[in-house]
C-alpha cells in the first residue's frame, strides 16, 4: 500500500474535480476487484459496494481510470464488483502502469492487504446462527491409526444442501439485505452446476429472494432438478468458461441481479469462515486444520478465522493433482491458474484459486498437498466404509492428504488434525466407473 500512497496527492488533485475521494482508498478497498473493473475507454453503468451494497455509480473519467462518485455509503469507499464489462489483467495493468507513469511492476496480486477480517467472519457467524446446522465433529480410531495422528473430522456434509457452501451463500444474501434500502429488489445470480449454486438457490428461497442460477447445458439432470426445487431460475449455457461468463454477466444486467461469485465474494468468504470458528470451539486445541481448495474461499476464510483465534494453528490446503493450480501457484509463489477445466473426480474442484483468495492463501497456508486420483478414490472409500460418512470425493481430497506420504512426513508435534469434509452430493450415476 506504500507504493501508492506517493501518488495520492497528486490523484486527488487529479480527480478534485470529479469528486473523487480517497485515491489511496479507492485501491486499498477494492485493489482485489481491480483487475476486472477498469475497462479502457468504456463508460460503465453502475455498480455496487460490496461492503454496504448501496449503488456506487461509476463513469470513465478518462481514458480508462476507475472513478467512484461521492456517494460513499458506509466506511470505506467499497469493493467493486460486478461490471458490465472486463477485460485482461494485462490490458488493465498496462493502463495503470500508464496512467501512474510508472515503471515498476504491478501485480494484481501483491497489491494490498485482504477483503476481508477476522470481524466479518464474526459477523457472518451471528448472521447464519439462524439458518445453517451447527455440523458435528466425528472421530475414528481406525482412521487415526491410519494417519498415525488424532483426526477430527468437521462433518460439512450435513449442512443444509450437504455442502458447506451454504454459509457463504446465506452470509451474502442475508448481508444484502440488511444494508438494502429496498429489499424487494434484490437479486442474485451466479455461475455453478455445483454445491454453491444449490446452495445460493436455497439461502435465496429462505431470504424469499429471486435467484438465477447459470448452469451448463451438460450439467447432470439431477443437479438442475435440485436447483430448481429450491425455487430458482435454471439458466443454461454452452460448456466452457466463455459462456458461462457471458450469460452471467447478461442476467445480472437484464434483471438488475447481483452477482454471488462461489469463491471470491468477500461475504462469501466470510460465511466460509465460520467453519473454522466453529470448529476451534468443537476442539479448541487443534495443531492443523485440512481443507480441500478450488477457488479458494473455504481455505481463506478458515484461514482468517482460524489464524486469528489461533495464530499458530497450521492449515493446509488439500488439492488434486490434475487440477494442481494452487500447488503450482503456492511454489512459485505466484498465482498461476489452470486452463479449464482440468480432469478429475473430485468435481467440486476444478476451479482455480482466484484473486481475492489467493493472497490470502499465499500467506496463511502451511502447504499444498496434491493427491492423485487414485489416492482420492481410495480415501473416499475408506471413508464410506469404515467411518460410514458418505463424503463426495471433494472432500475425499482432504482426508486423502492427510493419509498421503508428505502429511505423515510432517513432526509429530502435529498431533491433532481437523478435516473439513466439505460436501457428500454424490454423483451416484458415476459410481459404477469407480469399481
Ligand atoms: C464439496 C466441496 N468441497 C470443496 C470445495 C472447494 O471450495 P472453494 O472453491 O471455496 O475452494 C467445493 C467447491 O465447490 C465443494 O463443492
Amino acid at each position: 500500500m506504500r507504493a501508492w500512497m506517493c501518488e495520492r496527492d497528486q490523484l486527488q488533485e487529479k480527480f478534485k474535480t470529479h469528486q473523487l475521494v480517497e485515491v489511496v482508498e479507492l485501491f486499498h478497498s477494492c485493489y482485489s476487484w481491480v483487475w476486472s473493473v477498469v475497462v479502457l475507454g468504456r463508460s460503465f453503468e453502475v455498480t455496487q459496494c460490496l461492503s454496504c451494497d448501496k449503488q456506487l455509480h461509476m463513469t470513465s473519467m478518462s481514458r480508462f481510470i476507475i472513478c467512484i462518485s461521492k456517494t460513499r455509503t458506509c466506511g470505506e469507499i467499497g469493493r467493486l464488483t460486478h461490471v458490465t464489462a472486463s477485460t485482461s489483467n494485462r490490458q488493465v495493468r498496462a493502463a495503470l502502469q500508464a496512467y501512474f507513469h510508472c515503471s515498476r511492476q504491478i501485480s494484481s496480486d501483491t497489491m494490498g492487504e485482504y477483503c476481508l477480517t477476522y470481524k466479518d467472519v464474526e459477523e457472518a457467524v451471528e448472521r447464519i446462527k439462524p439458518a445453517a446446522h451447527v455440523t458435528p465433529v466425528m472421530t475414528s480410531k481406525t482412521m487415526d491409526g491410519l494417519a498415525g495422528r488424532e483426526l477430527f473430522f468437521k462433518c460439512e456434509l450435513f449442512q443444509k444442501v450437504g455442502a458447506f457452501k451454504f454459509r457463504g451463500a446465506y452470509n451474502a444474501i442475508s448481508k444484502l439485505l440488511e444494508k438494502a434500502e429496498d429489499k424487494s429488489s434484490i437479486k442474485v445470480v451466479t455461475h455453478s452446476s455445483g454445491n454453491h449454486g444449490q446452495a445460493l438457490a436455497l439461502a435465496a428461497k429462505m431470504k424469499n429472494v429471486p435467484a438465477f442460477i447459470v448452469m451448463q447445458n451438460i450439467s447432470p439432470k439431477i443437479k438442475v432438478t435440485a436447483v430448481k426445487g429450491y425455487g430458482a431460475t435454471v439458466v443454461e449455457c454452452e460448456p466452457g468458461e466463455k459462456s458461462r461468463e457471458e450469460t452471467k454477466d447478461k442476467v445480472a444486467k437484464e434483471q438488475g441481479a447481483i452477482f454471488i461469485s462461489s469463491s471470491q465474494h468477500p461475504d462469501v468468504i466470510a460465511g466460509q469462515g465460520t467453519m473454522g470458528v466453529e470448529l476451534l470451539n468443537q476442539v479448541p486445541d487443534l495443531d492443523a486444520i485440512v481443507a480441500p481448495v478450488s477457488g479458494g474461499g473455504m481455505v481463506a476464510g478458515i484461514c482468517i478465522a482460524a489464524k486469528h483465534i489461533k495464530p499458530d494453528i497450521k492449515i493446509f490446503a488439500a488439492e488434486p493433482l490434475n487440477a494442481d493450480d494452487c500447488a503450482k501457484s503456492f511454489a512459485a509463489k505466484e498465482r498461476i491458474p489452470l486452463p479449464w477445466p482440468p480432469d478429475t473426480v473430485a468435481d467440486g474442484l476444478k476451479t482455480s484459486v482466484g484473486p481475492n483468495t489467493w493472497p490470502i492463501i499465499k500467506d496463511n497456508v502451511e502447504d499444498v498437498i496434491t493427491v492423485t486420483e487414485e489416492e482420492i478414490i481410495k480415501a473416499t472409500k475408506l471413508m464410506w466404509e469404515r467411518v460410514k460418512l458418505c463424503v463426495e470425493p471433494s472432500a475425499g481430497t482432504a482426508v486423502a492428504a492427510v493419509l498421503s506420504d508428505k502429511f505423515r512426513a510432517l513432526p509429530p508435534s502435529i498431533k491433532k488434525v481437523g478435516i473439513i469434509l466439505s460436501g457428500g452430493n454424490l454423483d451416484l450415476s458415476k459410481l459404477s466407473t469407480w469399481f
